[in-house]
């Protein structure tokens, strides 16, 4: 039997906006509705193998997406490109009147070279312009990844999402 994953939230108090991040040669910009297609791919790609894996196929991929597109706040969600591929992105989506960065996802082929930690920025740096001053994440426990890069950023544990 499988064991029950549990989720954790954790938050930030954005009181002073982040320094911007590098991307080196790969460019950021806000997701566009055109990106549905790339978009659903990479969630594919960020979560196969992780704790998080439900092996989902392209129709569940297509449809989280969709399900985001109706949710997010657009002018804080951003994607990282190399070349024409879509690599990373950052959502900002609103739950209960707080915001929360969900999800983030990078690449199988890019992970572990901080573009998750720079997407993230760059959606909090665009939060912090528009006076949001308390941002969160609610992340599976055991993502190691995942609390790893909210942790850098700042993020602290505020107990169990439920
Ligand atoms: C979580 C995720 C977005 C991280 O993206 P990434 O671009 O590889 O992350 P970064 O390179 O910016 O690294 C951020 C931190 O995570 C650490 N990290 C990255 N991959 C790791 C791994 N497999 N195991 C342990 N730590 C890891 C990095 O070392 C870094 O921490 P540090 O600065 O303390 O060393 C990526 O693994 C992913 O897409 N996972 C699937 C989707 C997911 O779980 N999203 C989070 C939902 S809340």
């Amino acid at each position: 039997m499988p064991t029950e994953r549990t989720r954790s939230e954790y938050r930030l108090a954005l009181v002073v906006e982040p320094a911007a991040a590098s991307f080196g040669a790969l460019t950021v910009r806000l997701i566009e509705r055109g990106d549905r297609v790339a978009a659903a791919q990479l969630l594919l790609s960020a979560y196969r193998g992780t704790i998080d894996d439900e092996g989902e196929d392209d129709e569940a991929a297509l449809d989280a997406i969709d399900h985001y597109f109706t949710h997010i706040i657009w002018p804080s969600s951003f994607v990282v490109l190399d070349g024409m591929q879509l690599v990373a992105m950052s959502l900002v989506v609103i739950v209960d009147e707080h915001h929360y960065i969900d999800p983030v996802a990078t690449a199988s082929s890019h992970k572990g070279r901080g573009i998750g930690r720079a997407a993230v920025t760059e959606s909090l740096r665009s939060l912090a312009s528009t006076g949001v001053v308390d941002v969160g994440a609610t992340i599976t426990d055991g993502n190691t990844a995942s609390e790893r890069l909210f942790a850098g950023l700042g993020f602290a544990r505020v107990g169990e999402w439920v």
